[in-house]
């Protein structure tokens, strides 16, 4: 196991960035962005979300040559057979903006009656070491709720307004951030990182 005194997180997302930054905040670990360090984002190309983080995640360990944190996530509409899956961020055109996203996928569920609007947001947030030699630390987190006929709330990002969370009574755009984060994809996911992450650093010290 690499020792963890430095990190890059492997996303040009200012709002992502500091999110992730907060989650790692208690581990002492020096983070960098890998934009300051001139590495830019390669395609997303993977069928996956967990292909997608490495594929960030590994790029930006290789070029920095150090340990890289990266996450993909999206929606997955239960009646779209699961679109708009990994093209979430891309529904409606590869610059589209996240209101004609959600406007296209309202358009697509407009006949859908209540009972089949059942959507999981997903998360893999994954961490990649330099080279093949140490096996990245993959984890996952789903969110379920229900797409409902309009958008509620003026909070989040992405489809969060038109997101019920059923337990909650409230849409993803209603939550505070730590609401959301305590039931959302990826919080769950980054949870589940650092909980895996702990456990192989543990395990190296032995
Ligand atoms: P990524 O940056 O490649 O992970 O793309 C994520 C896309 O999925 C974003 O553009 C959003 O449209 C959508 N998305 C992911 N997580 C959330 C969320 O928590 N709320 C709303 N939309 C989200």
């Amino acid at each position: 196991m690499p020792t963890l005194k430095k990190i890059v997180l492997a996303s040009g997302n200012a709002g992502k960035i500091r999110e992730i930054a907060e989650l790692f905040s208690e581990l002492e670990i020096e983070i960098a962005a890998q934009g300051d360090l001139g590495i830019e984002s390669p395609e997303e190309t993977g069928k996956t979300f967990v292909e997608n983080a490495l594929l960030k995640a590994r790029y930006a360990a290789d070029m920095s040559g150090l340990p890289a944190v990266a996450d993909d996530s999206g929606i997955s509409v239960d009646a779209l057979g699961g679109l708009p899956g990994v093209r979430s961020a891309r529904y409606a055109g590869e610059n589209a903006s996240d209101d004609e996203n959600l406007d296209l996928l309202l358009r697509e569920m407009a006949d859908v009656p209540d009972d089949d609007r059942g959507a999981g947001f997903h998360c893999a947030a994954v961490i990649a070491f330099p080279g093949d030699e140490v096996d990245p630390v993959v984890a996952e987190g789903v969110w379920r709720g229900r797409i409902l006929h309009q958008r509620v709330g003026d909070g989040g990002f992405g489809y969060d307004p038109i997101f019920l969370d059923e337990a909650a009574g409230k849409t993803g755009a209603q939550m505070s951030r730590e609401e959301k984060n305590a039931v959302s994809h990826r919080g769950k996911a980054f949870a589940e990182l650092k909980r895996k992450l702990g456990e192989r650093i543990v395990s190296a010290e032995r």
